[in-house]
C-alpha cells in the first residue's frame, strides 16, 4: 500500500502541494520539481497516458458500434431488500415499472400529449428499451427478481444495499445487467444512480421501494414511475436540466437553460431568469424535478447523449453482447439431485429407465398420441444441452451411446409441465 501511494504520488504530481511527507519518492520528487518546474508536464502527460491504458483494460469491447436506429436492450435484474412484508413488492408492481420505463424511453407514454407542442419537436423515442433477465450471471434461468430479507430497517445512500455483507445484494455483473436495487431509503429520498465510470461493482440505480412502479403501494406524486426513469437518466450519463448549477450546462444543446430545478407540477411557460425565449424551462423532462404526473419527455439531444455510451469502445458498449434477456441461452439447466427422482412438476405418467444407462434410455410417455407438444431435452452434469428432440411415440428410445460416462439430467416438458429426472451414464 505505502509503495503504491508513492507510486501515485510520483505520477500524480500536480498533488503534491496537499501532500505532507508521504515517502521518499514524493520529497525527491519535490524537490526536481521545484528545480525544474518544466517537469510537470511530462508527469502530467504520464498521468494521461495511465489513464487511458487503465481504461482500455477495463474494457470488454463489443467491437462494434450501435447502428442508427438500432434498438439497444438492457437486461435488468430488481434486487428487492425487504424487512417488512410491504417493502417487499410485488412482481406486479417491478413489471409495472418495466412498462413504464419502456413507454418513457420509446416516448410511448399515453401522457406524451401533455408536451407542449412548443418543445414537441425535440421530444426523443431513445429507443433504448429494458427486459428483465432470463439468465443469470452463472447462466441459470431467473426471473430477474431478486429477493433478500434484510435486518437493516433502512438503507442511506451509501451503497451498503450493493453489498451483501452489509445487509444488501452484491451486484450481478455491471457490464452486461443494469443493477437496481429496491429498498426502505431513509426519510423521503426517491432514489440515487451512480453515472457511468464509477467503481463497477456499485454501478447502478437504487429506488425507494415505494416510488417503483405504476401499479402497487406507490407514494404520489411519484406514482408513475419516473424516479426509475430520472435515475436511469443519470446512470445513461444525463445531468439535471439546470446543469445543476444557476443557468447551468448539463452538456445537451436542445435542453434549454433553466435558472434552477422546477417542482410540482408548473404550467406552461415557466419563466426563469436564464430561459433564452418565450418557452422558459422544458420543466416537463424526464430529468427535471416535477411531480411523475407532470413529466413525459426526453429531447433528442438526451438521446443521442445515452445512445452514445453504447458506442464502440464507450462505458456501456459490452450491453450490446449482453444476451441476458434471451431465455433461450440458459444453460444452467436443472441441477443434479441426490436420487433419481421427479424433481419438478411431473408430466402425467413419464417414465424413463433404465437407470443407470449404458446404451439407449427409453422414455414412456402414456398420452403421447394427444396433440400437444412434447420435448425432451438431456443436459449434460455442468448444465450445457446435449441433445433435445420432440416425442412422438408412447415408447420412444434414444441412444446416448455416444456420450462419456457421467450425470445427466433429462427434460421432458408437454408445453405445461416438466420432468425433470437425473440418470447415470455408465
Ligand atoms: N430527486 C431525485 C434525484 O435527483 C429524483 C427525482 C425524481 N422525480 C420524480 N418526479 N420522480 O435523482
Ligand atoms: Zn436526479
Ligand atoms: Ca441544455
Amino acid at each position: 500500500m505505502k509503495a503504491l501511494v508513492c507510486v501515485l504520488m510520483f505520477l500524480s504530481a500536480h498533488h503534491f502541494s496537499q501532500a505532507q511527507r508521504l515517502c521518499g519518492t514524493a520529497e525527491y520528487t519535490k524537490q526536481l520539481l521545484s528545480a525544474n518546474p518544466s517537469l510537470q508536464q511530462q508527469y502530467a502527460k504520464i498521468d494521461k497516458q495511465i489513464a487511458t491504458a487503465l481504461n482500455a483494460k477495463n474494457q470488454q469491447i463489443a467491437n462494434r458500434d450501435t447502428s442508427a436506429n438500432e434498438l439497444i436492450y438492457i437486461p435488468v435484474v430488481i434486487h428487492i431488500l425487504y424487512k417488512s412484508a410491504g417493502e417487499n413488492i410485488s412482481d406486479d408492481q417491478v413489471r409495472s415499472q418495466l412498462e413504464s420505463l419502456n413507454n418513457d424511453y420509446r416516448n410511448l407514454n399515453a401522457d406524451t400529449v401533455n408536451t407542449p407542442s412548443a418543445f414537441k419537436g425535440l421530444v426523443a423515442d431513445t429507443r433504448i428499451q429494458f427486459c428483465l433477465a432470463r439468465v443469470d450471471p452463472l447462466g441459470k434461468s431467473t426471473s430477474g427478481i431478486d429477493r433478500k430479507y434484510t435486518d437493516n430497517s433502512f438503507f442511506l445512500t451509501d451503497d451498503a444495499m450493493k453489498s451483501t455483507a452489509q445487509g444488501g445484494i452484491d451486484s450481478w455483473d455491471s457490464k452486461h445487467y443494469l443493477n437496481i436495487w429496491i429498498c426502505r431509503l431513509s426519510g423521503r429520498a426517491l432514489g440515487y444512480a451512480t453515472p457511468p465510470g464509477g467503481p463497477a461493482d456499485k454501478d447502478g440505480v437504487v429506488i425507494a421501494y415505494d416510488v417503483f412502479g405504476a401499479r402497487g403501494n406507490i407514494r404520489a406524486p411519484f406514482n408513475k414511475g419516473r424516479t426509475a426513469t430520472h435515475e436511469i437518466g443519470h446512470w445513461l450519463g444525463l445531468i439535471h436540466t439546470w446543469g445543476d448549477a444557476a443557468c447551468g450546462d448539463d452538456h445537451v444543446d436542445d435542453t434549454p437553460a433553466q435558472s434552477s430545478y422546477n417542482f410540482g407540477c408548473p404550467s406552461f411557460p415557466k419563466l426563469s431568469a436564464c430561459s433564452p425565449n418565450g418557452n422558459g424551462d422544458m420543466f416537463m423532462n424526464f430529468m427535471d424535478f416535477t411531480d411523475d404526473a407532470c413529466m413525459n419527455m426526453f429531447t433528442i439531444g438526451q438521446a443521442k447523449r445515452m445512445r452514445a455510451l453504447f458506442a464502440t469502445k464507450n462505458i456501456r458498449n459490452e450491453f450490446l453482447n449482453s444476451f441476458a434477456c434471451d431465455s433461450s441461452v440458459v444453460q444452467g439447466g436443472p441441477l443434479p439431485v441426490d436420487t433419481s427422482v421427479v424433481i419438478a412438476t411431473p408430466v402425467a405418467s413419464v417414465k424413463i429407465y433404465p437407470n443407470p444407462v449404458h446404451t439407449a434410455i427409453m422414455v414412456e410417455y402414456k398420452a403421447a398420441s394427444q396433440t400437444t407438444t412434447k420435448n425432451i431435452t438431456i443436459y449434460n452434469a455442468i448444465g450445457v444441452r446435449v441433445f433435445t428432440t420432440a416425442i412422438t411415440k408412447e415408447i420412444s428410445s434414444f441412444d446416448l451411446s455416444k456420450y462419456a460416462a457421467g450425470i445427466y439430467i433429462v427434460k421432458v416438458n408437454d408445453g405445461k409441465n416438466t420432468s425433470v429426472t437425473k440418470i447415470i451414464k455408465e
